[in-house]
């Protein structure tokens, strides 16, 4: 007999530990607190119209390169494409009626959360949104000028909520 067959009690018990762990850290942990997160004044509510941007938004994979979160100690510091302040830090309490959240942990473009307050023009988004480099040359941004009339204002809406 191996010597770790003789202790596959303390193996099992080692494994249960450190699954009990992980199931409390990766899940019960972020659940409990985001039950925490109450509704305030600032919670973003989506009309029909602004819901549909959002689904544009995710199918078209907006969120690959786009965050939706300041975080703590990037106010005042952030960098767009130019030196300036990239906005006030995102609060949980702002989401707390959004599902699926849409923060995103990888920027290969700016933070998008107080973009409405950068660009607050429908002609800058939408020239934008069809036709990236003809504003930004050298952006990787995609153009989406595939997209209908229709649904690029949809989707220009849904930016309007994030100012
Ligand atoms: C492949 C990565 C990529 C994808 C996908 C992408 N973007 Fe971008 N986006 C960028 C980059 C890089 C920039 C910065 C340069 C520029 O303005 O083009 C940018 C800039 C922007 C800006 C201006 C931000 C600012 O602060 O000036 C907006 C608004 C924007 N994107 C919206 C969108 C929307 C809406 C979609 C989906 C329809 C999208 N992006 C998809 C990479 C991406």
């Amino acid at each position: 007999m191996l010597k770790f067959e003789k202790h596959l009690g303390h193996l099992l018990f080692g494994f249960i530990l450190f699954f009990s762990f992980a199931v409390v850290t990766t899940y019960i942990i972020p659940e409990v607190s985001a039950q925490g997160i109450k509704e305030t004044a600032e919670t973003v509510h989506y009309t029909p119209q602004q819901a549909q941007g959002r689904q544009i938004y995710m199918s078209e994979g907006c969120n690959w390169c786009h965050t939706q979160e300041v975080r703590t100690g990037e106010e005042n510091s952030g960098t767009v494409f130019r030196r300036g302040d990239i906005g006030e830090v995102t609060l949980p309490s702002w989401y707390a009626a959004q599902n699926p959240l849409l923060i995103e942990q990888h920027r290969r473009g700016p933070d998008l959360s107080h973009v409405w307050t950068r660009w607050p023009s429908v002609t800058w988004q939408k020239t934008h949104l069809e036709n990236p480099e003809q504003l930004n040359p050298g952006t990787w941004m995609p153009p989406f000028s595939y997209l209908s009339d229709n649904d690029l204002n949809n989707l220009i809406a849904y930016l309007q909520t994030l100012k």
